[in-house]
């Protein structure tokens, strides 16, 4: 990578090695059912997700569409975080194409959804004014906050009360591989309490594309017929699973160092005058802060400056807030040199 690109850990390229088994990797056609490196794939995944069954989807955002849109008919309604990425930044998928509503409860600062305000959203299904309540939905690590981690313990307690009114869950884990480091447990402990979990590939694990969605055998067959009807059947798309395994087999466990860097990043910025953060939030990889008011310039004239002199790129997320993204292309070296780039800056404006 030419430039220290930390908007997120979506930029990261696929390793070398991925690029090799990508080439050599033996392929038919997926949609007939002939991939043995797609098949691979999904009985990795679901082996380590701890589900019977997992389907190769294209991207996180397909992942979640297709568990919403199987989970739940016409009519039906989810409940979800306000701030979670399924209801902020997946286009309304499931309410454009499937007519699913969506009832958002706030997140809290931990990044949990506050169990009597999910009890509270739940419809009364004699009542013929409101849609059907179907399926919960979390996030696992909390993107929007922080990249917080949520608890096995809290995800069963979400569990038990799904289970009292007949509900669904979903987990939209797309960084699960992270929560489960920095909670120092096994990635199916997080996911044994939901029905289906989505995570990603092409994130902190650095394969190119893809995502998958695990869970019950039932609910995968009808899942792969859902994602026919997206057109999201691929043919040798064996290809891309290949990258996939790699991914599962040795990126995941490397994910700590991500978090140390991130660590490292969030506690040299706080020691610059002029940037606010809090070390609490920064529990896996991901960074947030902002300019204090003596600053005189906005978010948008550091992030120009940095990538101008520098060739740094953060994810500007408000007028004065930035998110940086460690992954597997932002060594500890670089983290140095962004630390430093962004203490020059601030000296030089006198801030
Ligand atoms: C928490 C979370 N869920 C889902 C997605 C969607 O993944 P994709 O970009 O592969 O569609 C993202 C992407 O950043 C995400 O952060």
């Amino acid at each position: 990578m030419d430039s220290i690109d930390l908007r997120s850990d979506t930029v990261t390229w696929p390793t070398p090695e991925m690029r090799e088994a990508m080439a050599k990797a033996e392929v038919g056609d997926d949609v007939w059912g002939d991939d043995p490196t797609v098949k691979r794939l999904e009985a990795l995944a679901a082996g380590r997700m701890g589900k019977e069954a997992a389907l190769f989807v294209a991207s996180g955002t397909m992942g979640n569409l297709i568990a919403l849109l199987t989970h739940c008919q016409r009519g039906e309604e989810v409940i979800m975080g306000k701030v979670a990425h399924t209801f902020k930044y997946e286009v309304g998928g499931a309410s454009a194409l499937g007519g699913v509503s969506f009832y958002t409860v706030p997140v809290q600062p931990d990044g949990t959804l506050d169990l009597h305000d999910i009890e509270h959203a739940i419809r009364d299904p004699s009542d013929i004014h409101y849609p059907i309540t179907r399926l919960v939905c979390l996030e696992n690590t909390q993107g929007s906050l922080g990249g917080i981690p949520i608890t096995a313990g809290y995800t069963q307690s979400v569990r038990e009360l799904c289970d009292r009114y007949g509900l669904s869950l979903h987990l939209d884990g797309a960084r699960i591989w992270n929560a489960a480091t920095a909670l120092g447990c096994d990635v199916s402990e997080l996911t044994a309490p939901v029905d289906t979990v989505s995570f990603c590939l092409s994130k902190g694990l650095c394969a190119p594309v893809g995502s998958l969605l695990c869970g019950p055998q039932a609910f995968i067959e009808r899942a792969r017929r859902v994602r026919k009807m997206l057109g999201g059947g691929m043919r040798q798309v064996g290809i891309l699973a290949a990258a996939g395994i790699i991914a599962i087999e040795k990126m995941t466990g490397r994910l700590a160092e991500d978090h140390a860097n991130a660590r490292r990043l969030a506690e040299g910025l706080s020691r610059i005058d002029g940037i606010r953060l809090d070390l609490d939030q920064v529990q896996t990889n991901m960074v947030f802060f902002s300019l204090a008011e003596s600053v005189p310039f906005d978010a948008r004239a550091l992030y120009e400056t940095l990538e101008r002199n520098y060739n740094i790129k953060l994810d500007v997320t408000g007028a004065r807030d930035f998110r940086a993204v460690t992954h597997y292309w932002i060594t500890e070296e670089r983290v140095d040199t962004v630390v430093r780039a962004i203490r020059e800056t601030l000296e030089a404006a006198g801030a």
